[in-house]
C-alpha cells in the first residue's frame, strides 16, 4: 500500500518537524492541534526552518512554496478522514494518547495507517485502543526532525508486514532511514539515552561539576554535539520524566529512577528550551 496524504496530530517540534519533512516530500499533510495559536507556532516554525534550508542550498525558494502549499492546519480531527496515515506526536502521556487513539480510529478511513511518534510507550498496548491494530506501528522520529537522519520503527504484537512495508517505504520517501526494533519500554533509543540524561542530572544534583563542565566533559570528551543537560532541554524535561516514568514502571529496575531535581524541575513549569527555562535559561 503506497501512503499518499498524511495527517499529523500534535504541532508541537516533533509533529511540526514530521509535518515539514512529509510535505518536502511531497506529500499533501494536514496538520492538527487543540488551538489555533499552536498551529500558528507550528507552521511559523516550519517556514523558519524551510528558509534555514534554503539558506544553506539544500532546497530551493520554489520547494520551499510547494511544501508550505501541501501544508494545511486545523483543529478539527475529522478533517483528517480521507489520509492514508496517521502519525500521532502529542503529549507523552499514555491515556491522553490512548484516548486520542480511539477518536482517530472513528474518523480514519477503512485501512488507514495509524502511528505513534511515542518515545517509550508500549505500541502494543496504544494499538488496543483501536479495532485496528494490525495497522497500528510506532514510527518514531528523532528531534529536530528536517535534520536526524533515523526513524525507530517499531511493530506492536499485531502489526501486519503490510503496515511495516508502507511505514518504511514511508520513511525513506521522507529522506530518512527506518531501523526496526521490537516493542519494549523506551524501544532502543530511549532505553539507552535516558539513563545516560538521568544519570547527568544526578552528577548536578550531587555537586559533581557545574553543568557547564558536565556537558563540557560529554561534548568534548565523548564528541556529543550536545552536553546532556543541554539535550535534556532541547528534548523537554516533561517528555524526559516521562519517559523515565515508562521505563521505571516497564522493567520495574531502580537503575531507571527519575533523578528528584528532574522531577523537582518539571514540578517547577522548567521544561527546558520550550518553556523559556530548564538547566540553562533560554530568553524569548
Ligand atoms: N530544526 C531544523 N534544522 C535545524 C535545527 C532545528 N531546530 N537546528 C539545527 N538545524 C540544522 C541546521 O540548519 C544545520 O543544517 P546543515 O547541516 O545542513 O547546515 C544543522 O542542523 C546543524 O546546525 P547548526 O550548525 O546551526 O547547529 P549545530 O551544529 O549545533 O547542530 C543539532 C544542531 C543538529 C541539533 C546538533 O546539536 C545535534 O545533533 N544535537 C543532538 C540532537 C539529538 O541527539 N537528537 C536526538 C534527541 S533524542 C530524540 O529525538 C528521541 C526522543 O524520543 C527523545
Ligand atoms: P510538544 O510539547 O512540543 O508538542 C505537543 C503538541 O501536542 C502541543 O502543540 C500540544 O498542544 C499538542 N496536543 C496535546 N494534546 C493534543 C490532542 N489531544 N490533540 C491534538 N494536539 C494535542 O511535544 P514534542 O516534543 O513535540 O513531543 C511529542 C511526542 O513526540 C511525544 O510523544 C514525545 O515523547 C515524542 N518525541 C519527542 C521528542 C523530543 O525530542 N521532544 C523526540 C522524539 C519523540
Amino acid at each position: 500500500m503506497e501512503i499518499r496524504s498524511v495527517g499529523v496530530i500534535g504541532a508541537g517540534q516533533m509533529g511540526g518537524g514530521i509535518a515539514h519533512v512529509a510535505a518536502a516530500a511531497g506529500l499533501p499533510v494536514t496538520l492538527v492541534d487543540v488551538e489555533d495559536r499552536f498551529l500558528e507556532k507550528g507552521r511559523a516554525s516550519i517556514e523558519k526552518n524551510l528558509d534555514r534550508e534554503v539558506a544553506k542550498g539544500k532546497r530551493t525558494a520554489e520547494d520551499k512554496a510547494g511544501a508550505l502549499a501541501r501544508l494545511s492546519t486545523t483543529t478539527r480531527l475529522d478533517a483528517l478522514s480521507g489520509c492514508d496515515i496517521l502519525v500521532e506526536a502529542i503529549v507523552e502521556n499514555e491515556t491522553i494518547k490512548r484516548d486520542l487513539f480511539g477518536r482517530l480510529d472513528a474518523i480514519a478511513r477503512p485501512g488507514a495507517i495509524l502511528a505513534s511518534n511515542t518515545s517509550s510507550i508500549s505500541i502494543t498496548r496504544l494499538a488496543a485502543s483501536t479495532r485496528r491494530p494490525e495497522s497500528f506501528i510506532g514510527m518514531h522520529f528523532m528531534n529536530p526532525v528536517p535534520v536526524m537522519q533515523l526513524v525507530e520503527v517499531i511493530r506492536g504484537i499485531a502489526t501486519s508486514d503490510a503496515t511495516a512495508g508502507a511505514v518504511d517505504a514511508l520513511a525513506r520517501r521522507m529522506g530518512k532511514t527506518p531501523i526496526l526494533c521490537n516493542d519494549y519500554p523506551g524501544f532502543v533509543s530511549n532505553r539507552v539515552l535516558m539513563p545516560m540524561l538521568n544519570e547527568a542530572i544526578e552528577t548536578l544534583r550531587e555537586g559533581v561539576a557545574t553543568r557547564e563542565a558536565i556537558d563540557g566533559i560529554m561534548k568534548l570528551g565523548m564528541n556529543h554535539p550536545m552536553g546532556p543537560l543541554q539535550l535534556a532541554d532541547f528534548i523537554g524535561l516533561d517528555t524526559c520524566l516521562s519517559i523515565l516514568r515508562v521505563l521505571h514502571e516497564g522493567f520495574g529496575d531502580p537503575k531507571y529512577r527519575p533523578s528528584p531535581l528532574l522531577v523537582r524541575m518539571v514540578d517547577a513549569g522548567w521544561l527546558g528550551k520550550k518553556s523559556g527555562k530548564g538547566f540553562y535559561e533560554y530568553p524569548a
